[in-house]
């Protein structure tokens, strides 16, 4: 069931990042540091970032890149406790859209070999897998699956 109502999407800013950091802690074995989180902030001409917000309170937040007809997606991840509820699914339609009216035509990613639920989230999404990168991955070492998602040019597809 989807509980999203009381989510707001808006840009995400530096002020967010205390809160980015604590969830990406939560959510990674190999987390992104805060000075990665903050020269994506500083890329802002391809830079995409959006936070998830609830009363307040960060409950998830996805950083791409747009390149120029293509978005690649670097990292998507919700609070534990908001998972299942539609949140990064509000994300990424969020993207797909902003994406679109800026002329990006496909989205691309790398997810864990093991990254069972995101990979599910991706294929219920329409994200089909495309290639390995072997070893892509740190702590643990592991491949990384590309996954790929084309988008119709006519926006009502
Ligand atoms: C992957 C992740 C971002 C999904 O966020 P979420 O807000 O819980 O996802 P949604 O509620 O929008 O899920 C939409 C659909 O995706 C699928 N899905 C999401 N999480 C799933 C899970 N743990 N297991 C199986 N399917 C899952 C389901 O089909 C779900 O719909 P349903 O709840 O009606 O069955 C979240 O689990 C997360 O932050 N994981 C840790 C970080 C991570 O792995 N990020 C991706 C890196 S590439």
């Amino acid at each position: 069931m989807t509980e999203t109502n009381d989510v707001r999407i808006v840009p995400l800013s530096k002020e967010h990042l205390d809160e980015v950091v604590r969830i990406e802690r939560a959510s990674f074995s190999d987390p992104w540091t805060r000075g990665m989180f903050e020269s994506e902030l500083d890329v802002a001409a391809r830079g995409y970032a959006r936070a998830a917000v609830r009363a307040g309170k960060l409950v998830g937040y996805l950083f791409a890149v747009i390149i120029p007809d293509e978005a690649h997606l670097g990292n998507l991840a919700v609070r534990p406790d908001a998972r299942r509820q539609g949140i990064a699914r509000r994300l990424l339609g969020e993207l797909l859209r902003d994406g679109r009216r800026s002329g990006v035509r496909r989205v691309t990613l790398e997810v864990r070999e093991s990254n069972g639920s995101a990979r599910n989230f991706y294929y219920r999404n329409d994200f089909i897998d495309i290639a390995i990168r072997k070893n892509y991955y740190r702590s643990p070492v592991e491949d990384a699956i590309v996954m790929y998602r084309i988008l119709p040019e006519d926006p009502s597809e």
